[in-house]
């Protein structure tokens, strides 16, 4: 089986971290509701960057780190719910900012699971051998998005971008990836409804469009969600495995999405591992969701901790509903 071979990482995080404290004039919370709760101390938020910019800076810091030049970059692959302009995309916006002007460029959404979607892909092309080296970068601005009167989301998230590079190698590799639809109402941003001088019919209603919440703000049914992701993780982890054809306690490390502490903490008892398998970043950097696996990652091989032949297993979930795990050889 062709695998991947992870290059190069990057990250980047907008301006100085935010302590919980800072919540409490906005809010009515404490620092020891959001920690308890969420294990999240600080998290960063963008004052004056972009999308596009936070993401190109990650994706400089994996060039810089891999030496690598960005013309001999084929695709990039860059994940947001959160980019700057409906079109153009945030993969030409980065791909100009960093000159890979060799490079296809492809933007995906699927939440938090991003990245996890974002590796598979690269994986395929890869393994056609139609693309030589691969970009991939998660940028979030959830600041965007964020409602700062709704206490229950707006002390989880953070702004950030991670990148990594990589290429094909006779190397371990599996994912497994998956959705349900039928929780699209859980976790959702409404876009503004469209208005043309042809329009004489009411929009079709959802239960999103049915909902008074103001458009660009985010929601999110916390405790549906902790519920679908306590169960989503372990089982994404344990098909991912599966597939590699080893078992969750052979993986080195887990590298999971970023939302709350007590969700990885569940997750990792019911795959029996122990918690230093995991790799968590939570504390310093809140949810960025897409970007927060890339950033952990980043983190994780820059503590030079990874030894070649380790495994390790990215897992994802998020809005839409969405999920996937992939097992990659290091
Ligand atoms: N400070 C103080 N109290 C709060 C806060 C806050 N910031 N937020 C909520 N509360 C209160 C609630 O109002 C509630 O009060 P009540 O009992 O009087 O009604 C109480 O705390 C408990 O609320 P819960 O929602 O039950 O709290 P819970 O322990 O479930 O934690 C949380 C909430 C952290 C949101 C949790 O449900 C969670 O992590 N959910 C999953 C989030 C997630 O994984 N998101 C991933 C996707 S994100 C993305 O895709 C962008």
């Amino acid at each position: 089986m062709i695998g991947i071979k992870i290059c190069a990482t990057g990250r980047y995080l907008p301006g100085e971290p935010i302590h919980n404290e800072a919540f409490t004039s906005i809010v009515e919370t404490s620092d020891e509701w959001i920690r308890t709760r969420t294990g999240i101390c600080y998290r960063h938020i963008a004052d004056g960057d972009t999308t596009w910019h936070m993401g190109a800076a990650a994706a400089k810091s994996a060039l810089q780190d891999g030496g690598i030049d960005p013309e001999r970059i084929d695709l990039i692959i860059a994940s947001s719910l959160t980019g700057d302009y409906a079109t153009p995309s945030l993969s030409c916006l980065i791909q100009k900012e960093i000159g890979a002007q060799n490079a296809m460029c492809i933007d995906i959404n699927c939440a938090c699971s991003g990245f996890v979607y974002a590796l598979d892909m690269a994986r395929r092309y890869l393994a056609c051998g139609d693309v030589d080296t691969v970009l991939i970068v998660a940028s979030e601005m959830l600041s965007r998005i964020t409602d700062y009167t709704d206490r229950s989301t707006c002390v989880l998230f953070g702004d950030g971008a991670g990148a990594c590079i990589v290429k094909a190698a006779e190397k371990l590799f599996a994912s497994h990836l998956g959705a349900d639809g039928t929780g699209y109402d859980l976790l959702y941003s409404k876009n503004d409804p469209p208005a043309s001088p042809f329009t004489k019919k009411p929009l079709i209603e959802d239960a999103i469009s049915k909902t008074d919440r103001k458009p660009h703000s985010l929601f999110m049914d916390g405790r549906e969600v902790y519920k679908f992701s306590i169960s989503a993780m372990p089982q994404a982890v344990r098909k991912a495995c599966e597939k590699a054809g080893i078992t969750p306690e052979q993986l080195d490390y887990i590298v999971p999405h970023q939302a709350n502490v007590r969700i990885v903490q569940t997750a990792m008892k019911a795959l029996k591992l122990p918690m230093e398998k995991a790799v968590l970043y939570i504390d310093k950097y809140g949810n960025t969701s897409s970007a927060s696996i890339p950033i952990a990652l980043d983190a994780l091989c820059r503590s030079k901790q990874v030894k070649a032949g380790e495994k390790l297993c990215v897992v994802g979930f998020g809005a839409g509903l969405t999920y996937g795990a992939a097992v990659i050889e290091c």
